[in-house]
């Protein structure tokens, strides 16, 4: 009764001061720690810089297929996707089919376990070990609320172990799934697609074979468009790679999936990932061989047309049945990218 009667007061007089012993929540601290660009090494990199939310939560660097770490001219070899709407992913499984996880491949099983790997990245953010991102926290002015949440600096393995929870816990919060784009105003009936916009879901449900593998919703969760399991399209390998990496091997070939499970009935496999925001994240794919969402659709409408497209990255165990050689005419094609351009976050209805 007591703190109900504070909130209302709190909430009458509207822009109230925070007191000054007020503690942030365990979302806020993860917020604060996405957001803080001192706890790379050096300083300068924070999880926002690969995943700014002006950018659909992606990289904003949409000229490079992959992300520059905070040395400069270090570079990983995958393209980094959006952190929005990654809460949805179900924890990785091996049960029922393959699916879930995070990262391209699905080697983090959640948010918490994909959030320790980051701080530690040579090619990311850098840092020699925990106990250094434990003392780097040590030095932000949050400190006092890190250890009022996450308990005492000494203990490095719980600090990370917490920090991980409050990034992925910020990382469930609204910000990461407004669903404020044109396509749920639509389902709300807010709001009407163009004829063109129209076609291409049509095209996606039907002749364009989309939503056998970005399913629109799944079970209880709202239409995210992936089915969260791991396909190998036989993407072309992406030359700029090797540019950017001068010390991969020239038969360097991404095994995703395989690699993880150590199993070759998997090499060449990649998690189908949500299209949510797509039109904000270029370039595409795990490798960002394709640069625009034309590209995508032109690729999976051609890609078994001789001469069309260079050879896949990984020829085995390529999906046969839902791509290759779909005869969509390019006004059909652009038709489809229309549509999924109805999927950005913040319309506002004209
Ligand atoms: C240097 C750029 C960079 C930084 C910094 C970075 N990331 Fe990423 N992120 C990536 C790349 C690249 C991938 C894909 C890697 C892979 O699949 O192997 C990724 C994958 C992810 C995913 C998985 C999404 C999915 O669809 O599976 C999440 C979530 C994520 N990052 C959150 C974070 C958080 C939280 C931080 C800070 C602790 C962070 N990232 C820091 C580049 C970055
Ligand atoms: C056989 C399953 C399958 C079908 C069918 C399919 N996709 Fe995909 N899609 C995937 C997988 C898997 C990936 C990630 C592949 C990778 O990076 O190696 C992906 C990636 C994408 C991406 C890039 C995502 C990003 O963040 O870079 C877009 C856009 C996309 N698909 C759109 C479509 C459209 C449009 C269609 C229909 C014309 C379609 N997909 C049909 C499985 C599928």
């Amino acid at each position: 009764m007591k703190i109900k009667t504070q909130v209302l007061v709190m909430l009458l007089a509207g822009s109230v001061v925070q007191p000054a012993f007020a503690v942030l929540t365990k979302a806020q601290l993860g917020e604060k720690l996405y957001f803080d660009t001192s706890l790379s090494e050096p300083a300068g990199q924070a999880c926002a810089s690969c995943h700014e939310p002006s950018a659909g939560f992606a990289d904003p660097d949409q000229h490079l297929p992959v992300s520059e770490g905070v040395i400069p001219g270090r570079f990983g070899t995958r393209n980094s996707p959006s952190a929005a709407y990654a809460l949805f992913y179900p924890t990785f499984t091996l049960k029922s089919g393959i699916l879930g996880g995070q990262f391209w491949d699905g080697r983090a099983a959640t948010l918490t376990e994909q959030a320790k790997g980051p701080f530690l990245n040579p090619v990311e953010m850098n840092n020699p070990d925990q106990a250094s991102v434990i003392a780097k926290i040590q030095a932000t002015p949050y400190a006092a609320d890190f250890a009022t949440v996450c308990g005492p600096f000494t203990n490095v393995a719980a600090a990370y172990q917490c920090m991980a929870e409050a990034i992925a816990l910020f990382e469930t919060t609204t910000m990461f799934r407004p669903f404020t784009s044109k396509y749920d105003a639509v389902k709300a009936n807010r709001a009407s697609f163009t004829a063109q916009e129209a076609a291409g879901l049509k095209l996606f449900t039907g002749s364009g074979k989309c939503s056998n593998c970005h399913v629109l919703g799944t079970g209880k969760n709202p239409d995210l468009f992936t089915d969260s399991k791991f396909q190998n399209l036989g993407l072309p390998r992406n030359p700029e790679i090797f540019q950017l990496r001068p010390d991969l091997p020239a038969d360097f070939r991404d095994l995703g999936l395989g690699a993880v499970l150590n199993d070759p009935k998997h090499n060449g496999k990649f998690k189908t990932t949500h299209l949510r925001n797509i039109a904000l994240t270029p370039p595409y794919m795990h490798n960002g061989v394709l640069k625009t969402l034309k590209d995508v659709v032109h690729f999976y409408n051609t890609r078994d047309i001789p001469g069309v497209w260079p050879a896949p990255e990984v020829s085995e165990n390529m999906d046969g049945a839902f791509l290759g050689n779909l005869g969509l005419t390019s006004a059909e094609e652009d038709a489809i990218v229309a549509f999924m351009q109805t999927l950005t976050d913040g319309y506002v209805a004209p």
